[in-house]
């Protein structure tokens, strides 16, 4: 039996409610499995611990959980505490020291689900976003000085290596490999940000000659978003930088139905550090603790976790069961215009597993 250990971080908000789902869809997946077994150890980092401590996570949090298996994350923010303490004392807290470079955005219209594209009704939407994940615009770089007065001045510096830009385009273009289409876009905005982005496209280009196999295409961001909500069929892999793949990633969880459902990775791809995975809806504080979130981000975000930790076929499983909930609208949480709780769409999930038929 293989035994895996994960750190499991709920954060704020709905991150705790889908959080608890997740964990409890994955027990359920390992008792149909039988082959292995997970371990969670919970932690109660938070803007709840900040409030309590003055601090998102204790100091030594990264040696407590640096040798787990994997992260399984749920939501930073809170109303009551300025979103870049909580985003950087928690979530780039992990995610920067342990070089989870790779952030991996899939979006697809799950069945049952409507696209608010007309005549977009599933295949043509199937993309996977990856997102550099260390460095550009969430590099942290810039200060502010002179703070009130007339000469104020604040920077934040977009920061781009050689390294960081040539292992993420070898990332994306060995994902798109991996897929049917063998289709990269790589996203630029070189025509007005003429120095790393510049060099952003040429390392691209560069890369693009070591997968004579894939075939790949250049897009400017703003024609990005019209390319993604006009002609959706045309894309497969996507690379973009930091800012831009948050940006456009938030488009496509919305062009395939909701924010509710879409799924993160947070790859460290040499596994040198743990990877974290996350839903990538938020706290969502309005409603929190109304029982109502959707799980389905946190499930899709599950199925990304086994499948790096090496059990794939119970992420095939998770992911069949997530379509067949999906596919009943009286399984649908309010963001997907229905009724139903975060508990009825667990239990249907659930129940899906451990049937017979998924
Ligand atoms: C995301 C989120 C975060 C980000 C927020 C919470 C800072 O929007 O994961 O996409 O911008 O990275
Ligand atoms: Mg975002």
């Amino acid at each position: 039996m293989k035994r895996y250990r994960i750190a499991a971080i709920p954060g704020d908000g709905i991150g705790k409610e889908v959080i608890a789902a997740g964990i409890e869809v994955l027990a359920a997946l390992a008792r149909r499995d039988g082959g292995f077994d997970l371990a969670f150890d919970h932690f109660d980092w938070g803007s709840d611990y900040y409030k309590a401590t003055g601090l998102m996570m204790p100091q030594d949090g990264r040696d407590q959980i640096k040798n787990h298996d994997a992260i399984f994350f749920g939501a930073v923010g809170a109303p009551d505490v300025p979103d870049h303490i909580s985003l950087w004392g928690l979530r780039l807290a992990i995610c920067q020291p342990f070089d989870q470079y790779a952030n991996v955005r899939p979006t697809r219209i799950l069945p049952g689900i409507v696209s608010p594209l007309r005549h977009v009704a599933g295949p043509e939407l199937d993309w996977v976003i990856v997102r550099e994940n260390s460095e550009g615009e969430y590099a942290g770089v810039g200060g502010r000085v002179h703070r009130g007065l007339p000469e104020e001045v604040a920077t934040d510096v977009s920061i781009m290596t050689r390294a960081g830009v040539e292992r993420i385009f070898r990332f994306a273009f060995a994902l798109a490999r991996s897929r049917l289409r063998k289709l990269l876009t790589i996203v630029t905005k070189s025509n007005a940000q003429r120095h790393a982005m510049v060099m952003w496209d040429e390392i691209g280009a560069e890369v693009a000659r070591e997968f004579p196999d894939v075939a790949w295409d250049k897009m400017l961001v703003d024609a990005m978003t019209m390319r993604m909500t006009m002609k959706p069929a045309t894309l497969d892999t996507i690379v973009a930088t930091n800012l831009h793949a948050d940006i456009l990633s938030d488009l496509a969880a919305s062009l395939a139905g909701s924010l509710g459902i879409a799924a993160t990775a947070n790859l460290n791809p040499e596994r040198k550090f743990p990877s974290m995975f996350e839903p990538i809806h938020g706290s969502a504080f309005d409603i929190a603790g109304k029982g109502i979130a959707n799980p389905v981000g946190a499930f899709w975000t599950a199925t990304m976790m086994l499948e790096h930790i090496g059990e794939r076929r119970a992420a095939d499983r998770l992911m069949r069961a997530i379509e067949r909930v999906t596919a009943d609208p009286a399984l649908h949480t309010p963001d997907l215009g229905g009724a139903a709780t975060t508990r009825a769409v667990t239990d249907a999930v659930v129940a899906a597993i451990l049937g017979d038929n998924v």
